[in-house]
């Protein structure tokens, strides 16, 4: 097969048939392509897309790139749940042992950050001597024991996509559609959930920033998880603030043990997290929503829930009490007097990477206690001197002025859409 031929071909806008896409996936995982070829095949997908048909066919290569977890000796229902990324996005902390407490099965495989979006890796890797890698069958024991574990990687699942991840991160194609849908799927195909809840984030602190977009992304992936029989779900949710109260990753496993343990938390969070866990529960149970949601209540005001993460943290040698401090932390109060119309997500997510929350490149240190608490959020009124922000960081330094830009305030009072919709 001529791959100057198939990258042109893509160039001008054809369709590529099922060999060519096995072809050139299968030559760039064995290092026959180089990353030059495979850029100009990722750039071109990205400016003319890709038919339903070739995503698959995309998916489908990328899946046969590696091995496929077989959980199929695990009772019960295994579930997986994705976002798209997003800023203080922790809801995988809280939907784990949320919903191994109702019993599901959640054998969950997680990323690293890069970029601006966190990764729940290293979230998890904020608690001292928590282990994100173990046996396969010390994961399935504990899986079938506790219903949830949570690690970073398992067998060699779908190698092409952490090739290609790592390409798209430095050719400027990581927002196309097609590839997010086979990125994605590939990888939840492998790691063989048969029922998984997709959180398609839409706005500024998302991959994509429109509904429109979103909606194309989850319909796709609908259709590739049903062409390998699992059922999949997505539910669009709104990343136009930061979800919850903290960005930094010992801040948000702190922020989501608040919530198991019944404290008070922000209203976004809950929300979505209670929107998603409850997905599970109406489509296994045949329940209504209220029912869903009830039982949710039930298991974090009973405490099962915070027992499960207990357990779930011990197992993977973990400790808690362990979770570090930051040396500096500095309130921020607000100069102006109004209503929050805006909390810029995309540009706080990236002053607390600059902090040492994040990456800039593969292979930097995370500084696990360094991150933002918001005192306030979209829709919040706001007095002269109230504390806006709480900066955690261990630098001598700290950008306020470019911290206090990230909030608009203003004199409308704005409640943002937060749930857009749920699509099956
Ligand atoms: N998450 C993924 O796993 N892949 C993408 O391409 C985008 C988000």
């Amino acid at each position: 097969m001529n791959i100057i031929s198939i990258l042109e071909k893509k160039r001008k806008g054809d369709s590529l048939n099922q060999d060519e896409i096995a072809f050139f996936v299968s030559s760039y995982v064995n290092k026959e392509i180089p990353d030059y070829q495979m850029s100009a095949l990722l750039m071109a997908i990205t400016i003319q897309g890709m038919s339903d048909e070739e995503t698959f066919f995309l998916c489908d290569a990328m899946l046969k790139s590696g091995e496929q977890l077989d959980l199929s000796d695990i009772q019960g229902t295994i579930i997986d749940k994705h976002s798209t990324g997003g800023v203080g996005d922790k809801t995988t902390l809280v939907l784990g042992p949320l919903l191994a407490s109702c019993g599901f099965k959640m054998a969950k495989m997680s990323g690293r950050g890069l970029g601006f979006t966190g990764g729940t890796i290293d979230k998890l890797e904020s608690i001292p001597g928590l282990e994100v890698t173990m046996s396969f069958d010390a994961f399935k024991k504990q899986v079938q024991d506790i219903g949830f574990a949570l690690v970073s990687q398992m067998g060699n699942l779908v190698p092409a996509d952490k090739k290609i991840y790592s390409l798209r991160d430095v050719t400027g194609t990581v927002d196309s559609i097609p590839l997010i849908a086979s990125s994605i799927m590939s990888k939840k195909i492998a790691s063989s959930a048969s029922f998984l809840v997709l959180d398609v984030k839409v706005g500024e602190g998302a991959l994509l920033k429109t509904v429109e977009e979103a909606r194309r992304l989850a319909f796709l992936m609908i259709k590739i998880g049903k062409r390998y029989n699992r059922k999949v779900i997505c539910i669009l949710t709104s990343m136009e603030e930061p979800l919850g109260y903290t960005i930094g990753n010992a801040l948000e496993v702190k922020e989501a043990i608040s919530m198991l343990k019944h404290e008070e938390t922000s209203k976004d969070f809950y929300t979505v997290v209670m929107e998603i866990a409850s997905l599970f529960l109406i489509e296994e149970r045949n329940i209504s929503k209220e029912e869903a949601l009830k039982i949710l209540e039930e298991e974090i005001a009973s405490f099962r829930a915070y027992d499960c993460f207990k357990k779930f943290v011990q197992y993977q040698k973990g400790d808690i009490s362990l979770i570090e401090k930051a040396p500096f932390v500095l309130s921020i109060q607000s100069e102006k007097e109004g209503y929050i119309e805006k909390v810029h997500a995309l540009k706080l997510a990236e002053l607390a990477r600059n902090l040492g929350a994040g990456r800039l490149e593969k292979g930097d240190t995370i500084e696990p206690s360094v991150g933002f608490v918001l005192r306030k959020k979209v829709g919040d009124f706001v007095k002269v001197g109230e504390e806006l922000i709480e900066v955690h960081y261990k630098k001598d330094v700290c950008p306020k002025e470019d911290i206090l830009a990230c909030f608009q305030i203003g004199s409308e009072k704005k409640c943002p859409q937060l749930i857009y919709e749920v699509l099956r």
